[in-house]
């Protein structure tokens, strides 16, 4: 994996229902539709990178069990190399997932597996590591293997990024000291506030406050570079001075239009994106290089379903042109 990514995270086999309207509780309602497939958001993030056309490996941990072979499946078709730890006493993760018909989604998710990746089992990956340009984590899995990946990556000339979601209860700042990019949504960007006690955002008023203000507060975080995804609002990058990748101190990037049927997935498109597009982008702005996540977030919207919805490089220059 020279030069590239490796994503340490979830995978988790999603089952997901169209509805016309999400049901009250006692309510049942019917569903126009319903797939299953390859999801969690560490392995959507790896194929929305693999599509990029960057090399990219994956690291999880799944059971051995039915769909612990279905992930292998998964994976193979898409020339992802992963390392699993198969657990014999741990199911592979599922989630039930909703779609209403604007595209909004509520998931419920087992994390079982994914919570049992370890240090260890990371420290047995250090020639992946030795090799990588990023390494990628989101909060699905335990936070002590999360530290270790970027402790593992902190000894090497690589970029570490961190997908805030779902926020882990146990976040703290020195997680975030190992850390060179955050990719929260506004409701992540409120709680790791919160966490932290750094400051009490409402995550409604975001899409609204000026660049000043935005800036302020993602500067509380002390982390280098601060992207706040703010969905059909575009994004906000934030640099601390100096900030190795600073190409201004603070910018926002509009939404890119399109059709969308299912934004799940779409966080995950978006930081996979931005791995990828740092090693196919790694001499340009970095204004560019959010381009490319932003359209590839945009566009993973305009399919059902997580992992198999990420679009292709191709695809993306066919949309919207080059980005760079
Ligand atoms: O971000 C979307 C993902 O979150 C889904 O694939 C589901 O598995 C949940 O973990
Ligand atoms: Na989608």
């Amino acid at each position: 994996q020279s030069g590239g990514v490796v994503v340490v995270g979830s995978y988790v086999q999603d089952h997901a229902w169209q509805v016309e309207q999400f049901p009250r509780p006692g309510e049942t309602c019917r569903a126009r539709g319903f797939a299953t497939g390859p999801g969690g958001k560490g392995f959507n993030q790896a194929v929305a990178c693999v599509r990029q056309g960057v090399p990219t490996a994956f690291i999880g941990a799944i059971g051995q069990d039915a769909l612990g072979d279905v992930a292998q499946g998964f994976a193979t078709a898409e020339n992802l190399p992963c390392r699993w730890l198969r657990l014999a006493d741990m199911p592979t993760a599922a989630s039930s997932i909703l779609v209403d018909a604007s595209g909004q989604n509520q998931i419920a998710v087992n994390l079982s597996a994914n919570e049992r990746l370890n240090p260890d089992f990371i420290a047995a990956q250090a020639d992946w590591f030795d090799a990588a340009r990023v390494v990628l984590c989101q909060m699905e899995n335990n936070l002590e293997a999360i530290a270790a990946s970027f402790r593992l990556a902190s000894q090497r000339p690589c970029l570490r990024i961190l997908n805030p979601a779902p926020v882990h209860a146990g976040l703290d700042r020195s997680l975030l000291a190992l850390v060179d990019i955050l990719t929260p949504n506004e409701t992540e960007f409120s709680l790791v506030h919160q966490r932290l006690g750094t400051a009490a955002v409402d995550p409604q008023a975001l899409a609204d406050m000026d660049d000043a203000t935005l800036h302020a507060l993602a500067r509380k975080l002390d982390v280098p570079t601060v992207i706040i995804t703010l969905g059909r609002h575009g994004c906000f990058v934030s640099h601390a001075e100096g900030a190795p990748l600073a190409d201004a101190p603070c910018y926002r990037l509009a939404p890119e239009a399109v059709q969308t049927v299912d934004t799940t997935g779409a966080g995950d498109a978006f930081s996979g994106a931005l791995a990828a597009a740092l090693v196919l982008l790694r001499d340009q702005p970095f204004r560019n290089v959010v381009r490319h996540a932003n359209r590839v977030a945009a566009l993973s919207t305009e399919k059902m379903g997580t992992a198999p919805a990420m679009p292709r490089l191709d695809e993306v220059i066919a949309r919207f042109g080059r980005s760079f």
